[in-house]
């Protein structure tokens, strides 16, 4: 039943890309999430540089992983803070955050993905009850508890129109949505989004990403190089598939490069192979399993990028590409508002994975609660 006292769910989200942290507030009062504010709280340089280096083994990670997480929480705390102070909207109005935590290893086929995070910390900072940990009851489903956006992806883009919507994260995932009434939702990560490209960027640069692909459009692809890197199996995985920063890493770009033999290759020129890496990985999965698609839609941080848009658009001559702007939800906004609704969705105890996407053996509640301590 439709209530007229506002219903708030925050959703925090720190994806691969490890940018910082996406604060979206929507009020679920009518069902359909409504768009309240957002905050974006970049990682301080150490913290970044922290996480970055957890994503792999090294001395002393449990002790690092700890203190790592509570500044993960505090910065939380802060991307909430502001959300609350610019949207005006009381603390006491809000009833969850769904905070994701930051992914540091993503092992589906060992049935466990483990996010950073420190949820007791984050309620107590901001006294907002707190969802999370998303992704464990899918796995323990034998799901690979990821993607979880197709879910939220179906519920507020699926039309009469075929469409594909495509995050592009640090990873890109895109969700196959037939037209209303005709088929199942799919969905999958296709491969690497601006994860890739930011490290060469970086490493490059000093830059932490190619402002509109600037610099990717001002070199050319390199052909054998392309083809070297789309020779990485995961593309030709079949469904259900997810991947993170355990394949696709400066280490793989590395290898790639040498195994075109110490050929001199210009910096602009593997940022545009990158670039053009990254469109096609996407394009490749629509061509293969959408191709009724009629209309593809980017959200996330890539879909900010204009090269990156380009290079999709001329690899789908038969779709219309846009980004999720043109139905209404900003592209930075979608995957916070996802987390909103997982923690909605926890709170009415309604399944929210998409057994299609993960291969989980059936629906599930996800994420776990911390409550707030009431004075
Ligand atoms: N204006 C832009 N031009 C090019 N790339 C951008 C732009 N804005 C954001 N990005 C890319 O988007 C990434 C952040 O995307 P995001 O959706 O937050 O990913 P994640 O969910 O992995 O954190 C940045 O690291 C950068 O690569
Ligand atoms: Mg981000």
């Amino acid at each position: 039943m439709p209530s007229t006292e506002p219903f708030i769910c925050i959703g925090l989200m720190s994806g691969t890309s490890m940018d910082g942290v996406d604060a979206i507030a929507a009020d679920f009062s009518q069902g359909t999430p409504v768009f309240r504010g957002r905050a974006h709280e970049p990682f301080p340089g150490e913290l970044r540089q922290e996480l970055l280096s957890l994503c792999r083994p090294g001395e002393n990670e449990l002790e690092r992983a700890g203190a790592a997480s509570q500044e993960l929480a505090r910065c939380y705390a802060r991307a909430v803070k502001s959300l609350l102070a610019a949207a005006r909207i009381p603390a006491s109005e809000v009833k969850a955050l769904g905070a994701h935590g930051q992914t540091v290893r993503h092992c589906p086929d060992r049935h466990f993905s483990i996010q950073l995070n420190s949820p007791a910390l984050l309620a107590e900072l901001t006294g907002i009850d707190v969802i999370a940990d998303f992704r464990n009851a899918d796995l323990a489903a034998g799901g690979e508890g990821a993607p979880l956006v197709p879910a939220f992806h179906e519920r507020i883009f699926r039309s009469s129109r075929f469409r594909v919507i495509v995050n592009i994260g640090g990873i890109a995932n895109l969700t196959i949505l037939p037209p209303t009434g005709s088929g199942e939702a799919s969905g999958f990560d296709c491969g690497p989004g601006n994860i890739l490209m930011d490290s060469w960027c970086n490493q490059r640069t000093g830059r932490l990403f190619d402002e509109d692909g600037a610099w990717a459009r001002s070199g050319s692809p390199i052909p054998d190089l392309l083809d070297a890197m789309l020779s990485e199996p995961f593309f030709s995985l079949p469904p259900p598939k997810s991947t993170g920063r355990e394949l696709f890493n400066a280490e793989w770009l590395k290898d790639r490069v040498g195994s075109l033999g110490g050929r001199l290759m210009r910096g602009r020129d593997i940022q545009a192979t990158l670039l053009q890496l990254t469109a096609r990985g996407i394009a490749d999965a629509i061509i293969r399993y959408a191709p009724a698609a009629e209309e593809v839609y980017l959200c996330g941080g890539g879909a900010l990028n204009g090269a990156l848009r380009s290079a999709v658009s001329a690899l789908l001559p038969a779709q219309k590409v846009d980004t999720t702007e043109s139905l209404g939800v900003k592209p930075m906004d979608v995957e916070g508002l996802a987390f909103a609704w997982l923690a909605y969705a926890w709170l009415n105890r309604e399944p929210a994975n998409c057994p299609a996407v993960t291969g989980a053996s059936g629906p599930r509640i996800l994420g776990a609660l911390y409550p707030a301590h009431r004075k």
